[in-house]
């Protein structure tokens, strides 16, 4: 009991500190300034298993990313009968899932969860990685939509409890609590699904930076493009956990020194750095305080688009593949 209220505290906490930087991030607009209005109905999304395993294989399948090596699916089925408890609300699961120095980009519970005839509908569910007889770590907990009528699938995020047995760490299973349901799970489709990379995973571009941008003077960096991966879930828009792929991205930044004449991106900036060395040689000769010409300045030319897979909004029942434009960095230079 006490540590199931030290837990609660501590999801208090992390409650709090989501909404704030939520709220700090604005309003709603981020999905839409990227070109989708439309989001659909967190209350009927219903994605079934196979509806995702069919729809992220084909994705991953067309997926060509120069940046980031494409994940691999895994599907892990119950290893044992499950043990629940409908009068406290609780239910028990063991997944199979074996070591493996592979990284989890993302790992989901999918269940099916029974109609619920009577009230509520809506109900919450906890899910946490089961330590040792006593001790539990809290992974994920959501609101959940159940239907009057018919079994509805729901996802729940596990990455942390896989990535941990991955890495060894003993696989007492997870628990689930839910408040208000009523009836039992249909545990038989339950199942784990997992992305995984190879553990080596970073694909290097000749445009990145490498030792080759470094100039003489104080080794500082020419104008390249440097890494910068984007986990959606982070950005403090949350929407942006309604994305099924990819949960995280390589969008790249451009930054680094100009010298004259390096890696200009138009004619125009070969031309501004001279007119900028020009005046530093004139202000030096004048000792004038004359406003500079500014040096031109690292900065993306060339971007590219990302593809996301994501709930159609006029079907909650399906996935289906966007584009977003001008997501990513791909080549950098002085403009
Ligand atoms: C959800 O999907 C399952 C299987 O695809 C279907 O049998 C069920 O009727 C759907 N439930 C709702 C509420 O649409
Ligand atoms: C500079 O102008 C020439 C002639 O129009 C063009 O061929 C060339 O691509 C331009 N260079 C850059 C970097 O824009």
């Amino acid at each position: 009991m006490g540590y199931f209220g030290a837990n609660r505290a501590a999801w208090t906490f992390l409650v709090i500190v989501y909404t704030s930087v939520n709220a700090a991030a604005g309003d709603h607009t981020l999905i839409a300034d990227l070109g989708l209005d439309i989001l659909p109905d967190k209350a009927k999304i219903n994605i079934s298993l196979e509806e995702y395993t069919s729809a992220i294989s084909t994705f991953l399948k067309s997926k060509d990313d120069t940046f980031e090596p494409t994940p691999k699916l895994k599907i892990y089925k119950l290893g044992k009968p499950i043990q629940q408890k409908l009068s406290k609300g609780i239910v028990k699961m063991v997944f199979p899932i074996p070591t493996s120095s592979d990284e989890v980009e993302s790992a989901a519970l999918r269940l099916l969860l029974p109609p619920q005839h009577e009230d509520p509908q809506v109900v919450t569910i906890r899910v946490t990685q089961i330590l040792s007889t006593r001790r539990r770590r809290f992974l994920y907990e959501d609101t959940i939509y159940l239907s009057k009528h018919s079994s509805k699938w729901c996802e729940l995020d596990v990455t942390q409890a896989v990535a941990s047995w991955m890495r060894g760490q003993r696989n007492l299973g997870l628990e689930l609590l839910c408040v208000g349901c009523r009836n039992n799970l249909n545990a038989n489709v339950a199942a784990i699904t997992t992305l995984t990379y190879a553990s080596h995973r970073r694909v290097k571009r000749s445009t990145d930076c490498s030792a080759r941008h470094l100039t003489g003077k104080g080794r500082k960096e020419k104008c390249c493009r440097h890494e910068m991966r984007v986990t959606f879930a982070k950005l403090g828009y949350k929407e942006m956990r309604d994305i099924v792929e990819p949960k995280i991205y390589e969008a790249g930044y451009c930054q680094g020194l100009c010298p004259p004449n390096y890696n200009f991106a138009t004619n125009h900036s070969r031309i501004q750095g001279l007119i900028h060395q020009l005046g530093k040689r004139d202000a030096k000769l004048l000792r004038s305080e004359t406003a500079l010409v500014p040096k031109t300045c690292c900065a993306p030319s060339k971007l590219g688009d990302l593809q996301i897979l994501m709930v159609d909004s006029k079907d909650p029942s399906k996935l289906r593949v966007e584009t977003w434009e001008n997501m990513r960095v791909l080549e950098c230079a002085c403009s």
